[in-house]
Order: structure tokens, then sequence, then C-alpha cells
């Protein structure tokens, strides 16, 4: 990502002919103006937000007349943008300005960043902006134009990748007409740079942009990669139950899945409950009761399980070791048990279908 000379001045003199220069928030630029209009702005399309600045303005025309307002006022003046916090965070930022600081915005990013709802890229909007401060903002619009001019091969939500392009966006944050550069990009890449429709034949950037010269601009940004799908298994679980009402758990093998944990029988999907639990254990079946099916999620695969509690007659447990073991179901609780089979356990438990 090797930056390029004269990017600033081309951007700049397209935004003389090209750029938005009546938009509302553009007359009196002062810090609290363009404050609530980039808050505003943030997940917010301009033609929406135009009537809702201007009867903010009316109703609030200064940080003063903010603070002082109900909770509930600001609210009301938001109803319909969406976002509540940011009206909430807004309207505790004025109060933190009015009772700490005079009322008067930090002029720097680090002090703008302190208040509660701003972040680096609307700090550096609103000084840009207001104060003519040389600070670079990256926001979805600017992300979007320099990944294509660079044809940025990693996603940008990757640290690393959102650090270079910070790097480049700071990089070519020209010393002079901050405000007009910062106003520049941001319109770039809501009217020419756009997400599926770039106008490129228009864009005074086309002739060394690289995203560009790829035919295809559109596949930067690289989308987030995807995440392998997990494998599904799927397996039932019992709970045999004897007449004294305990349950019979089976010690799992110390190494693999719930490693030396109590876990309940198993068997695959496509066996018969009964049969399988009559030749395995040698008893009698007295009653099933299938339970509700859920999903268990390891890192690697998901696991459906099907719980049944099978009533039985007693069980000889000879052979076996300590492989099995019957426990009343408050000792089972107690035992180190793995997720799942506790929840199928707490919810019989809870259901009080015990059998005694
Ligand atoms: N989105 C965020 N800030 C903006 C601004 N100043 N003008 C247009 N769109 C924006």
């Amino acid at each position: 990502m090797q930056p390029v000379d004269n990017f600033a001045p081309r951007v700049l003199a397209w935004f003389d002919e090209h750029g938005r220069k009546n938009l509302p928030w553009q007359e009196h630029r002062t810090p609290y103006r363009v404050w609530i209009s980039e808050i505003m702005l943030q997940q917010t399309q301009v033609t929406t937000v135009i009537p809702y600045y201007q009867k903010f303005m009316a109703s609030f025309p200064t940080v003063e007349a903010l603070a002082d307002a109900e909770q509930d006022e600001v609210l009301a003046h938001w109803s319909g943008l969406g976002y509540y916090a940011r009206a909430r965070n807004m309207h505790k930022a004025a109060k933190m300005l009015v009772d700490e600081l005079d009322s008067e915005l930090p002029h720097s990013v680090e002090g703008v960043c302190e208040l509660p709802g701003i972040g680096r890229s609307t700090a550096a909007a609103i000084l840009s902006i207001s104060r003519g401060v040389q600070a670079a903002i990256l926001d979805g619009n600017v992300k979007r134009v320099l990944a294509r001019f660079h044809a940025v091969p990693t996603w940008p939500g990757e640290k690393k990748t959102e650090n270079a392009m910070w790097d480049l966006a700071e990089h070519y944050m020209p010393s002079e007409r901050c405000g007009d550069y910062t106003q520049a990009m941001m319109d770039l890449g809501a009217t020419l740079c756009t997400r599926s429709k770039p106008q490129c034949l228009l864009c005074p950037l086309e002739e060394d942009c690289q995203g560009r010269l790829t035919q295809d601009p559109t596949q930067f940004p690289i989308r987030k990669p995807k995440k392998a799908a997990k494998p599904e298994k799927s397996i039932q679980l019992l709970v045999l139950t004897n007449p004294k009402g305990q349950w019979l758990l089976e010690k799992r093998p110390s190494v693999g899945i719930w490693g030396g944990l109590w876990s309940l029988p198993e068997l695959a999907v496509e066996e018969s409950v009964v049969l399988h639990t009559e030749q395995r254990f040698a008893t009698q079946v007295s009653a099933v009761t299938p339970l509700s099916l859920f999903r268990h999620t390891f890192s690697h695969y998901h696991l459906d399980i099907s719980p049944s509690q099978i009533v039985v007659s007693d069980i000889q447990l000879v052979g076996e070791g300590d492989k099995y073991q019957w426990f009343n179901p408050d000792e089972a609780l107690a035992q180190g048990l793995p997720a799942p089979v506790r929840r199928i356990l707490e919810q019989l438990n809870e259901l009080g279908m015990s059998v005694r």
C-alpha cells in the first residue's frame, strides 16, 4: 500500500465542482452544530437527517440548551431516527461539556473521544470540519474509497489492515482545507465510489486506482471471511431411571470429549431405544418419554442431541467395573457433568420426572 502523490488535490478539485455544499450543517460550522450533525449522520442518510437536524437546532440552538433539556425532550426529537443510544450519549456529553469543560468542545481527537458515543473517526470529522484540525476520518465511505484505490487485499475489519488504512488516511489528509477534504472524501464515497455501482469514469482518482485495474472494483473492500460451516453430528442420550427414581450415569473414557466426566449412555440416532436398552443392560423397559431435542455446539462441530427418559426394572451392574453407577438426582447433579447432560437432568428434575 504505497501512498501516491497528488491524492488530496485531486479530491479537493473534484469537491469544488461536485461536492455537497448546501447542507444545513454546512452553514455556521460551529463545533456544536457540526457535532450534532455528525452524530445524526451516523448510520442515517443525509436526506433523512435534514428535517430532524433543523428541528433539533431550532429547539436546542446551543450546547447549554441541550444540556438543560430533559432526556425525554431530546429523545422526542430523535423519534424515528433510530439508534437512540446516540441521543442519550449526546445528551450526556452536552452535560459533561457544560459542567466540566466550560461548554467548549476539546480541540484534540483524544479529547473529543473522551465524550460518550464518539470514536476516532467521528471526532476527526467534527474537528476537521468545524475547527480545521488536520485529523483524518476513516468511516465506511472512506474505507471503501481507500480499499479500492489501493486494492487492499485483506478485510478492513482485521486490526492490521485497519491500522494500515488509518496510516493511509492520515498520510493523505492535507495540511490545508482539512474540513473540505473530510467532506470531499465522504461525498466521493457516498456519490461516486458507491458500494455496488461505482461511477469510475467520473472519479478524480480513476487513472491510478488499483481496484479499477482489476476490472471489478466492487470486490473491495474485501468481505469478512466466512467461517467454514461446522459439521453436524447427531446422537441419542438416555436417562435410564430405576424404580427408586435413580439415574444411571456412565463414566466417559479419560480421553476424548467430556473425558473423565459422568455422562449418559449414548446411542446412534437410527437405533431403537427400547431394543438397545434391553439388550445392553439386560433389563425390561417399562416407559419411554422423549425429551426435547437440542443442539450443543463445540468449537469444531454441532451436536444434535435427542434425549429420552427410559424407566427400567432394576439393572444388575455386574462386570462393568465402575463404568456405570446409579445416582439419586441431587447426587447426580453434584457430579462433574458435561453441560448438555446437566441441561437434560436439570430439566427432568424441574419437571419432577424422576420416577419414584
Ligand atoms: N455522513 C457522516 N458525516 C457526513 C457529512 N458531514 N456529510 C455527509 N454525510 C455524512
